[in-house]
Protein backbone atom coordinates (compact mmCIF):
# COMPACT_ATOMS: atom_id res chain seq x y z
CA UNK A 1 0.00 0.00 0.00
CA UNK A 2 1.34 3.65 -0.90
CA UNK A 3 0.67 6.36 1.22
CA UNK A 4 1.03 9.08 -1.32
CA UNK A 5 -1.18 11.89 1.39
CA UNK A 6 0.97 11.75 4.82
CA UNK A 7 3.46 13.96 6.24
CA UNK A 8 6.92 12.35 6.78
CA UNK A 9 8.28 12.77 9.83
CA UNK A 10 10.09 9.90 10.76
CA UNK A 11 14.51 9.71 9.47
CA UNK A 12 16.10 6.60 9.93
CA UNK A 13 20.24 7.34 9.96
CA UNK A 14 22.08 3.85 9.74
CA UNK A 15 25.44 3.95 11.87
CA UNK A 16 26.21 0.73 12.52
CA UNK A 17 29.45 0.33 10.72
CA UNK A 18 33.19 -0.26 11.81
CA UNK A 19 34.57 2.52 10.02
CA UNK A 20 37.59 0.73 8.94
CA UNK A 21 38.93 3.21 6.33
CA UNK A 22 39.84 5.61 9.35
CA UNK A 23 41.46 3.18 11.76
CA UNK A 24 43.23 3.43 13.97
CA UNK A 25 41.02 6.37 14.52
CA UNK A 26 38.17 5.04 14.81
CA UNK A 27 39.39 1.98 16.86
CA UNK A 28 37.15 3.55 20.27
CA UNK A 29 35.49 6.21 18.47
CA UNK A 30 32.64 6.20 16.04
CA UNK A 31 33.32 7.53 12.72
CA UNK A 32 30.53 9.10 12.53
CA UNK A 33 31.85 11.55 15.43
CA UNK A 34 34.61 12.24 13.72
CA UNK A 35 34.61 16.51 13.66
CA UNK A 36 33.97 17.69 10.20
CA UNK A 37 35.54 21.31 11.16
CA UNK A 38 34.04 21.32 15.01
CA UNK A 39 30.90 19.59 14.78
CA UNK A 40 30.88 15.55 14.01
CA UNK A 41 29.67 14.79 10.91
CA UNK A 42 26.78 13.01 12.16
CA UNK A 43 25.33 16.20 13.46
CA UNK A 44 25.52 17.52 10.15
CA UNK A 45 23.22 14.93 8.60
CA UNK A 46 20.65 15.18 11.83
CA UNK A 47 20.37 19.02 11.09
CA UNK A 48 19.91 18.47 7.27
CA UNK A 49 16.96 15.68 8.82
CA UNK A 50 15.46 18.15 10.78
CA UNK A 51 15.85 21.11 8.42
CA UNK A 52 13.17 18.74 6.43
CA UNK A 53 10.75 18.87 8.93
CA UNK A 54 11.67 15.45 10.01
CA UNK A 55 11.53 15.62 13.93
CA UNK A 56 11.74 11.69 14.76
CA UNK A 57 15.66 10.22 13.97
CA UNK A 58 16.10 6.69 14.96
CA UNK A 59 19.60 5.85 14.70
CA UNK A 60 20.69 2.33 13.80
CA UNK A 61 23.62 1.63 16.03
CA UNK A 62 25.97 -1.16 17.10
CA UNK A 63 28.73 -2.33 19.64
CA UNK A 64 31.22 1.56 20.35
CA UNK A 65 28.48 3.80 19.21
CA UNK A 66 28.04 5.10 22.66
CA UNK A 67 28.94 8.43 22.08
CA UNK A 68 26.35 9.05 19.63
CA UNK A 69 24.05 8.44 21.84
CA UNK A 70 25.73 10.85 24.61
CA UNK A 71 26.70 13.51 21.66
CA UNK A 72 22.54 14.19 21.27
CA UNK A 73 21.88 14.35 25.10
CA UNK A 74 22.28 16.39 27.92
CA UNK A 75 25.78 17.09 29.10
CA UNK A 76 24.46 18.95 32.84
CA UNK A 77 28.07 19.14 34.32
CA UNK A 78 29.42 20.66 30.99
CA UNK A 79 26.47 23.29 30.77
CA UNK A 80 26.26 23.88 34.49
CA UNK A 81 30.12 24.66 33.83
CA UNK A 82 29.86 26.85 30.74
CA UNK A 83 27.15 28.81 32.42
CA UNK A 84 29.48 29.50 35.36
CA UNK A 85 32.21 30.53 32.78
CA UNK A 86 30.04 32.72 31.43
CA UNK A 87 30.25 30.93 28.28
CA UNK A 88 27.37 31.68 26.51
CA UNK A 89 28.16 30.75 22.55
CA UNK A 90 29.66 27.62 23.48
CA UNK A 91 27.16 26.46 26.18
CA UNK A 92 24.43 27.28 23.28
CA UNK A 93 26.24 25.57 21.03
CA UNK A 94 26.91 22.07 23.28
CA UNK A 95 22.88 22.39 23.79
CA UNK A 96 21.72 22.50 20.02
CA UNK A 97 22.87 19.22 19.28
CA UNK A 98 20.32 17.99 22.34
CA UNK A 99 17.67 20.11 20.87
CA UNK A 100 17.40 19.41 17.00
CA UNK A 101 15.07 16.20 17.58
CA UNK A 102 13.51 13.26 19.22
CA UNK A 103 16.33 10.71 19.22
CA UNK A 104 15.54 7.01 18.59
CA UNK A 105 18.37 4.57 19.08
CA UNK A 106 18.32 0.60 17.75
CA UNK A 107 21.28 -1.75 17.67
CA UNK A 108 21.77 -3.41 14.21
CA UNK A 109 23.60 -6.64 16.09
CA UNK A 110 25.27 -9.02 13.40
CA UNK A 111 26.18 -5.94 10.87
CA UNK A 112 24.65 -7.52 7.86
CA UNK A 113 24.71 -4.73 5.16
CA UNK A 114 22.82 -1.60 4.29
CA UNK A 115 19.56 -3.41 3.99
CA UNK A 116 19.46 -5.37 7.03
CA UNK A 117 20.38 -2.00 8.86
CA UNK A 118 16.82 -0.05 7.41
CA UNK A 119 15.06 -3.48 8.08
CA UNK A 120 16.10 -2.98 11.79
CA UNK A 121 13.57 0.54 11.67
CA UNK A 122 10.44 -1.67 11.03
CA UNK A 123 8.79 -1.59 14.42
CA UNK A 124 10.11 1.78 15.15
CA UNK A 125 8.78 3.14 11.37
CA UNK A 126 5.51 1.90 11.08
CA UNK A 127 3.26 2.28 8.61
CA UNK A 128 4.28 5.65 6.90
CA UNK A 129 7.27 6.91 4.22
CA UNK A 130 10.28 7.75 5.74
CA UNK A 131 13.98 8.85 5.01
CA UNK A 132 16.79 7.10 5.21
CA UNK A 133 19.95 9.45 5.10
CA UNK A 134 23.88 7.98 5.27
CA UNK A 135 26.20 9.53 7.01
CA UNK A 136 28.90 9.49 4.40
CA UNK A 137 27.08 12.19 2.36
CA UNK A 138 26.59 15.39 3.71
CA UNK A 139 24.54 17.89 1.42
CA UNK A 140 25.09 21.79 1.90
CA UNK A 141 21.95 23.47 3.74
CA UNK A 142 21.59 25.87 0.67
CA UNK A 143 20.75 22.57 -1.17
CA UNK A 144 17.56 20.93 0.29
CA UNK A 145 17.57 17.85 -1.31
CA UNK A 146 15.80 16.08 1.18
CA UNK A 147 13.07 18.73 1.30
CA UNK A 148 12.65 18.22 -2.65
CA UNK A 149 12.39 14.40 -1.99
CA UNK A 150 9.72 14.31 0.29
CA UNK A 151 7.64 16.91 -1.95
CA UNK A 152 8.50 14.70 -4.65
CA UNK A 153 7.04 11.40 -2.11
CA UNK A 154 4.01 13.22 -1.42
CA UNK A 155 2.89 14.00 -4.95
CA UNK A 156 3.86 10.46 -6.18
CA UNK A 157 3.56 8.09 -3.42
CA UNK A 158 6.08 5.28 -3.73
CA UNK A 159 9.72 6.11 -3.24
CA UNK A 160 12.19 8.18 -4.22
CA UNK A 161 16.01 7.98 -4.47
CA UNK A 162 18.85 10.61 -4.53
CA UNK A 163 20.80 10.55 -7.82
CA UNK A 164 23.86 12.46 -8.75
CA UNK A 165 25.25 12.32 -12.58
CA UNK A 166 28.93 10.93 -11.92
CA UNK A 167 31.72 10.30 -14.50
CA UNK A 168 30.97 6.29 -15.76
CA UNK A 169 34.37 5.46 -14.07
CA UNK A 170 32.91 6.28 -11.07
CA UNK A 171 29.65 4.26 -11.24
CA UNK A 172 30.89 0.76 -9.68
CA UNK A 173 31.18 2.50 -6.30
CA UNK A 174 27.64 3.29 -6.53
CA UNK A 175 23.92 1.88 -6.58
CA UNK A 176 23.12 2.79 -9.95
CA UNK A 177 19.79 3.91 -12.00
CA UNK A 178 18.19 2.95 -14.92
CA UNK A 179 15.49 6.03 -15.66
CA UNK A 180 12.65 7.49 -18.07
CA UNK A 181 12.15 11.37 -18.13
CA UNK A 182 8.95 12.37 -16.06
CA UNK A 183 8.12 15.61 -18.10
CA UNK A 184 9.23 17.19 -14.72
CA UNK A 185 12.44 18.71 -14.46
CA UNK A 186 15.04 17.26 -12.35
CA UNK A 187 12.30 13.96 -11.83
CA UNK A 188 13.09 10.68 -13.19
CA UNK A 189 10.92 7.09 -12.99
CA UNK A 190 13.46 4.53 -11.82
CA UNK A 191 12.99 1.47 -13.81
CA UNK A 192 15.54 -0.67 -12.63
CA UNK A 193 18.71 -0.52 -9.58
CA UNK A 194 21.84 -2.29 -9.98
CA UNK A 195 24.46 -2.07 -6.69
CA UNK A 196 27.53 -1.28 -7.22
CA UNK A 197 27.34 -2.79 -11.33
CA UNK A 198 30.44 -4.20 -13.04
CA UNK A 199 31.96 -1.97 -15.45
CA UNK A 200 29.75 -2.44 -18.90
CA UNK A 201 26.62 -3.06 -17.00
CA UNK A 202 25.22 0.23 -15.74
CA UNK A 203 22.51 1.37 -16.93
CA UNK A 204 23.14 4.47 -16.79
CA UNK A 205 25.77 7.31 -15.18
CA UNK A 206 23.25 8.19 -12.08
CA UNK A 207 24.27 7.12 -8.90
CA UNK A 208 22.60 6.35 -6.06
CA UNK A 209 23.72 8.79 -3.37
CA UNK A 210 22.99 8.27 0.40
CA UNK A 211 19.27 9.96 0.88
CA UNK A 212 16.24 7.52 0.30
CA UNK A 213 12.11 8.41 0.87
CA UNK A 214 10.93 4.95 1.22
CA UNK A 215 7.46 3.46 1.31
CA UNK A 216 6.84 1.00 4.30
CA UNK A 217 6.35 -1.81 2.14
CA UNK A 218 10.86 -1.64 1.61
CA UNK A 219 10.17 -3.92 4.90
CA UNK A 220 8.50 -6.67 3.69
CA UNK A 221 10.98 -6.74 0.22
CA UNK A 222 13.70 -6.54 2.16
CA UNK A 223 12.89 -9.51 4.20
CA UNK A 224 12.27 -11.83 1.32
CA UNK A 225 15.94 -10.11 -0.42
CA UNK A 226 18.87 -12.39 0.24
CA UNK A 227 22.42 -11.47 0.63
CA UNK A 228 23.43 -9.50 -2.60
CA UNK A 229 26.78 -7.86 -3.48
CA UNK A 230 29.65 -8.15 -1.18
CA UNK A 231 27.41 -11.39 0.63
CA UNK A 232 25.08 -8.32 2.21
CA UNK A 233 21.55 -7.45 1.99
CA UNK A 234 21.04 -4.66 -0.21
CA UNK A 235 18.90 -1.90 0.07
CA UNK A 236 19.58 -1.61 -3.74
CA UNK A 237 17.93 -5.14 -4.28
CA UNK A 238 15.16 -4.15 -2.78
CA UNK A 239 14.27 -0.97 -4.27
CA UNK A 240 15.15 -3.23 -7.79
CA UNK A 241 12.29 -5.09 -6.83
CA UNK A 242 9.79 -2.61 -6.07
CA UNK A 243 11.06 -0.66 -9.45
CA UNK A 244 10.41 -3.21 -11.23
CA UNK A 245 6.88 -3.91 -9.61
CA UNK A 246 5.28 -0.49 -8.74
CA UNK A 247 2.11 -2.74 -7.18
CA UNK A 248 4.45 -3.37 -4.43
CA UNK A 249 5.06 -0.18 -2.64
CA UNK A 250 4.01 2.47 -5.49
CA UNK A 251 6.77 3.93 -8.07
CA UNK A 252 10.28 4.50 -7.38
CA UNK A 253 11.02 8.23 -8.11
CA UNK A 254 14.71 9.96 -8.35
CA UNK A 255 15.76 13.05 -7.69
CA UNK A 256 18.34 14.97 -9.40
CA UNK A 257 21.08 16.33 -7.31
CA UNK A 258 22.86 19.30 -8.44
CA UNK A 259 23.69 21.29 -5.43
CA UNK A 260 26.35 20.74 -3.18
CA UNK A 261 27.10 16.84 -1.61
CA UNK A 262 30.50 16.68 0.35
CA UNK A 263 31.84 13.06 0.63
CA UNK A 264 32.98 11.96 3.82
CA UNK A 265 33.68 8.54 3.27
CA UNK A 266 37.42 8.33 2.96
CA UNK A 267 40.12 10.14 4.50
CA UNK A 268 40.87 11.89 0.98
CA UNK A 269 36.80 13.23 0.59
CA UNK A 270 37.18 13.73 4.49
CA UNK A 271 39.99 15.77 4.33
CA UNK A 272 38.47 18.15 1.16
CA UNK A 273 35.58 17.92 2.80
CA UNK A 274 37.01 19.60 5.39
CA UNK A 275 39.25 21.81 3.66
CA UNK A 276 36.02 23.33 1.79
CA UNK A 277 33.54 23.62 4.61
CA UNK A 278 36.58 25.34 6.37
CA UNK A 279 37.05 27.83 4.02
CA UNK A 280 33.23 28.94 4.08
CA UNK A 281 32.97 29.71 7.58
CA UNK A 282 32.13 32.96 8.56
CA UNK A 283 34.26 32.78 11.84
CA UNK A 284 37.26 30.62 10.67
CA UNK A 285 37.03 31.34 6.68
CA UNK A 286 39.18 34.06 6.22
CA UNK A 287 42.24 33.30 8.21
CA UNK A 288 42.02 29.80 7.25
CA UNK A 289 41.38 30.81 3.28
CA UNK A 290 44.64 33.33 3.39
CA UNK A 291 46.74 30.68 5.25
CA UNK A 292 45.80 28.16 2.71
CA UNK A 293 46.21 30.15 -0.36
CA UNK A 294 50.15 30.37 1.12
CA UNK A 295 50.54 27.35 1.44
CA UNK A 296 49.56 26.19 -1.67
CA UNK A 297 51.56 28.62 -3.93
CA UNK A 298 54.60 27.13 -1.75
CA UNK A 299 54.31 24.10 -2.54
CA UNK A 300 53.49 24.73 -5.88
CA UNK A 301 56.62 26.34 -5.34
CA UNK A 302 58.56 23.40 -4.05
CA UNK A 303 56.64 20.69 -6.71
CA UNK A 304 57.73 22.83 -9.85
C1 LIG B 1 25.63 2.53 -0.19
C2 LIG B 1 24.59 1.91 -1.11
C3 LIG B 1 24.81 2.37 -2.55
C4 LIG B 1 24.82 3.90 -2.60
C5 LIG B 1 25.87 4.45 -1.63
C6 LIG B 1 25.75 5.97 -1.55
O1 LIG B 1 26.89 1.98 -0.51
O2 LIG B 1 24.63 0.51 -1.02
O3 LIG B 1 23.79 1.89 -3.37
O4 LIG B 1 25.11 4.30 -3.92
O5 LIG B 1 25.68 3.93 -0.31
O6 LIG B 1 26.77 6.52 -0.77
P1 LIG B 1 28.20 2.12 0.43
O7 LIG B 1 28.83 3.42 0.05
O8 LIG B 1 27.72 2.08 1.83
O9 LIG B 1 29.05 0.94 0.07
Amino acid sequence: MTSPRSRISKAVIPAAGLGTRFLPATKATPKEMLPVVDQPAIQYVVEEATSAGLTDVLMITGRNKRPLEDHFDRNYELEETLRRKGDESRLSRVQQSSELATMHYVRQGDPKGLGHAVLCAAPHVGEQPFAVLLGDDLIDPRDPLLTRMTAVQEQHGGSVVALLEVDPEQVHLYGCAAVEPTGEDGVVRVTGLVEKPEPGEAPSNFAVIGRYVLDPAVFGVLRRTGPGRGGEIQLTDALQSMAEDPGIGGPVHGVIFRGRRYDTGDRGDYLRTIVRLACEREDLGPDFRAWLSTYVNEEMRTLD
